[in-house]
């Protein structure tokens, strides 16, 4: 086992018991994360739903699905990313975390984007870039922007769940991640 996967085991077998708010009580599983430890993408999403809190790994329901077919489209495969939310337990009836959930919930990512260290970082949704980039990040003027902050490229797209709501966000989200298929492969021709 390297190193890494000695620290990120650390944190998940802390996460898998952790009590520090509520949504311990109503969870089946905690979802910790999953992909490419050494991966330069760190995808963020929200929260868990339900298909994630019964199997314990992020995005595997619907917008999961949607996620994988713009992946695929713009060339990236699973090797290429890891996956993990804000919130590490599924809120009950999927409604949006609230602040002090998020604020007993973030350290864990924190350690893992300190663990995994990518160079790109990519929020799904609002209240992801909101935690991430800044509290009043407009997702429908600034999805797609590139930020950066310490050594981290950031940048945010439409939640796969809000496309699923709205497909005539399809064509703005497929530019998306053009871009950041771009963006990675500028980073690793530079580096
Ligand atoms: N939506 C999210 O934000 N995260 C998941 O893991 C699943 C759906």
């Amino acid at each position: 086992m390297t190193d890494k996967e000695k620290i990120l085991d650390g944190i998940k077998s802390r996460c898998l018991n952790c009590t520090a708010c509520p949504l311990c009580e109503t969870r089946t599983n905690v979802v910790f994360g999953r992909g490419n430890i050494d991966a330069d993408i760190l995808f963020i999403g929200e929260a868990p739903g339900e298909k994630e809190d019964l199997s314990g790994e992020p995005f595997v329901g619907a917008a999961g699905k949607l996620l994988d077919k713009f992946l695929v489209a713009v060339g990236l495969s699973e090797n290429d990313y890891y996956i993990a939310n804000i919130i590490k337990c599924r809120p009950p009836k999927n409604r949006d975390p609230k602040p002090e959930e998020e604020d007993a919930c973030i350290g864990f990512l924190k350690e893992q984007l300190m663990a995994i260290k990518p160079k790109i970082i990519v929020c799904l949704g609002r209240i992801s870039a909101k935690r991430i980039i800044k509290e009043d990040f407009k997702i429908t003027e600034e999805h797609g922007k590139w930020f950066k902050k310490g050594n981290f490229l950031i940048t945010a797209v439409f939640h796969p769940a809000a496309i699923l709501r709205d497909p005539r966000r399809k064509q703005a989200e497929l530019e998306d991640f053009e871009k950041i298929a771009e963006m990675k492969n500028k980073i690793s021709d530079i580096i």
